[in-house]
This record gives structure tokens, sequence and C-alpha cells, in this order.
């Protein structure tokens, strides 16, 4: 790119007031000042944690709902508020709040314990001492602290899935092994049926409390975002009609109030890349193509080698005949370029089950058509744009050679 352009684009944004007051406001990691919709939860919440100001143990809670529903968003206020609560009366509370989902962090009962154990102060190795020791450790640490400590686990269920529920079996029987100090558990988890799937004793001690975070409606999504509008965004930089699409949206995809932020940042960043001074609808649209475009190619990336050979197969086909592809001729492609690539093919049955899967994500469309004595077969239809075939070529063309990505 030419200096003189460079130079012009710089100028336009130091020349002008852009769209936004502060656009930290639309990050995931904000916390609003004003949470609409969730004032009988936060305050439900306040009452079930409130015992620990007079040094009661509260009852263990579990919270369920969908993604976006605004838990983390409400344990981490009122947790926060509780904390300066206890500090002012100088009461000994400690709140440890482990998103189980980030990274590497938690993924196994060791690692747990010494991301517990530093949060009391407590530094371990990060290998080498077996699991009994850390228990010990946090024993004698405990209780040495004493007091009462609220350990929120906020999706607990990716935890589980990862190291079993006998972790949690442990920590609430801390309590019982160490008289003086009283763990709380809140655990969180966005899969609401993931409560059935625990040992009925560890459920029952999980949940003495629960509560569940229900999706929210269009119009609770558009009081929210207009809340939000107000801190990031200068006066009259967004349309009404937008705040309207991205609540609509959202509503459809669950309640989900994260979707609707992103959908508000990205539509406003694809605004301001075009100029434009104020978002209107059209960039909601290009922001909702954008997010499920960016959200495939992850989805995409992540496949095993095996699958991608599947998706690859069915573009190819897809390009040469231009309508919905046979699952039968997917698998006659498949299983020469899992030959050409040195890849054993997976048997006709398992490469149905990974269309299956491909069909759960969302990266295609798999209806099934019977197919008389011949038995079922599925009809697959791609529902790919034209700019996201060419991301997917680039996607894919690092791994595999040239002339297996025909489409
Ligand atoms: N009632 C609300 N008011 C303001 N912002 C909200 C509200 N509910 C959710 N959000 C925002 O939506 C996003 C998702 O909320 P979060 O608490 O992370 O959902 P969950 O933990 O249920 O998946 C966050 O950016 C959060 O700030
Ligand atoms: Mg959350």
């Amino acid at each position: 790119m030419a200096q003189s352009s460079l130079s012009e684009i710089f100028e336009s944004y130091t020349n002008t007031v852009g769209l936004f007051k502060d656009k930290g406001a639309l990050s995931s990691d904000f916390s609003p000042s004003n949470i609409p919709h969730r004032e009988k939860k936060i305050e439900e919440l306040a009452y079930m944690l409130a015992p620990v100001l007079r040094n009661e143990k509260p009852s263990n809670i579990f919270i369920y709902g969908k993604t976006g529903t605004g838990k983390s968003l409400c344990i981490k206020k009122v947790t926060d508020s509780l904390e300066e609560a206890a500090e002012k009366s100088g009461r000994n509370v400690k709140i440890m709040y482990i998103n189980c989902k980030m990274g590497k962090v938690v993924d196994t009962q060791y690692r747990l314990l010494v991301k517990i154990l530093s949060m009391l102060g407590e530094n371990v190795p990060f290998t080498g001492l077996p699991t009994n020791t850390l228990h010990k450790k946090l024993n004698e640490k405990l209780a040495e602290r004493g007091g009462n400590i609220i350990m929120v686990l906020d999706e607990i269920d990716a935890l589980l899935e990862k190291i079993g529920d006998d972790i949690l079996y442990n920590i609430t029987r801390i309590s019982q092994d160490v008289p003086n100090t009283q763990i709380t558990i809140v655990g969180i988890s966005n899969k609401p049926t993931f409560v059935d799937s625990l040992d009925p004793r560890i459920r029952s001690s999980l949940s003495e409390e629960e509560m569940v975070f229900p999706p929210y409606n269009a119009n609770e999504i558009k009081d929210i975002l207009q809340a939000r509008v107000e801190t990031a965004f200068n006066e009259n930089a967004v349309d009404y009609g937008a705040i309207t699409k991205c609540s609509a949206l959202a509503a459809q995809e669950n309640g989900d109030a994260r979707r609707a932020l992103d959908l508000l940042r990205v539509a406003a960043e694809l605004c301001e890349r075009e100029k434009c001074k104020k978002v209107s609808e059209r960039f909601v649209n290009s922001a909702q193509e954008k997010l499920d475009k960016d959200r495939l190619i992850e989805i995409i990336k992540a496949q095993p080698k095996q699958s991608k050979l599947v998706i690859i197969s069915m573009l190819n086909l897809y390009k040469l005949e231009k309508k919905a592809v046979q699952t039968g001729d997917v698998y006659n492609l498949y299983e020469k370029l899992a030959h050409a690539n040195g890849l054993k093919a997976l048997t006709q049955r398992r490469v149905s089950d990974l269309i299956s899967e491909l069909d759960m994500l969302g990266v295609i469309n798999a209806s099934v058509v019977s197919k008389g004595r011949y038995g079922r077969t599925r009809k697959i239809n791609i529902q790919l744009n034209k700019s996201l075939v060419s991301v997917l070529k680039n996607t894919l063309a690092g791994e595999f050679t040239e002339d297996f990505i025909n489409f």
C-alpha cells in the first residue's frame, strides 16, 4: 500500500470523532453497572450468599441456563459486592472464581488443586507431587485460614467432562474435614441437562439451591443493548433499527445477549471501516454474516483430518454437480482422497456419523431422503456462500495438496 494512502487512513482517524465513546464497554469482560432484567436473580443470589456475613455457611448453589443469559455477569456482580461488604465488616470471607473452561487451567484434578492453592497464596509446582499431597496441603491451608470460602466453578460441565466428578465430591467433603472452614460451591453450567448426568450424591449436595437463567426475549435484549449503546457510543451513532435487528437476531439464537453485543460491535467496526457515521441495519446484516463465517471457519479448523477430508469431498462434489450431494458419492470420493493422502479410510458407517456431526455443528445441512429398497441415503445440502468457499480453500490449503481442493 502506498505511503500516502496510509497516512490518509491515519489522518481520517485523527481528524474526526469516531463512533465510540468507550469501545471497551462492548468487550466481553466489561462489567456494566446496570444489569436490566436480572434484578430479581441478583437479589436472590445476594440473599442466598449473605449468611457468610454472619459467619454461617450458605447452601451450595447450582446455576444453569444457556450461554449469554447473564450467569457469569450476575454472580460476579454479587460476589464483588459481597467481598466489599465482608471487608468492611471485618468478616473472614474469601471469594474464589474459577472459569473451568479457560485454556488449560483446570484440565486435571492436579491443575485445579494448584489453581485453588495459588488463590490461597500457596505456590506449588505445576507437576510432580502426588495429588494426595496437594489435598493435604489444601486442608492445611484452609485450616490455617478458617472462615468462609465461596468457590464459584463457572462452566463446571467443562471441568467434569475432563476430570470426572470425584473432585466435586472431594471439595464438598472439605467442610467436614476442616471444621473451622466452610466452603460454599456455586456451580454454573451452560448445559441445562448437566445436573442429570451427575452422581446422585454429588447432585444433591451441589444443588441444595438451584437457579435457572431463562433466555432473554427480543425486548429484553433490546433494553440490554440500549443501555450499553449509551455507554459505548457517541450520541446518534447507532440507528434504532440496528439495535432492533441485533436484538431480534440474538433472540432467535437462544436469547443470547453475548451474540447481540458481538453483532453490535462487529457492525460498528464495519461501519467505521466504511467511514459511515451511523451504524445502520445494513451493517448488522453484514456483521451476522461475518460472525457466522468466522464461527464456521473455527469449527472446520478444529476438525480432525478425516472430517476435513469429508468436507473437502462434499465441496468438490458440490462444485461438480451444483446441487445437493448424496452420502454414497461423498463416501466414494472421500475414500479416494483418504488413500491419496496416506490415511486409512474410515468405514461408510463412520463417515456417515461424521456427516451427522457436521450437520449438528451447522457446517452443512443434511436431510434424509428415503431411497426405497436400497435403504436410506442422505441428500446433503451444502449451505455456503462464495466468500466462505474461498476462505475455506485457504484454511484447508495449508494442510492438503492443491489437487485435493477443486472447489
Ligand atoms: N442483563 C444484562 N445486562 C447487561 N449485560 C448483560 C446482561 N446479561 C448478559 N449481559 C452481557 O452479555 C454477555 C454474556 O453474559 P454472561 O454473563 O457472560 O452470560 P453466561 O455466563 O450466561 O454465558 C456479557 O458480555 C454480559 O456483560
Ligand atoms: Mg458464563
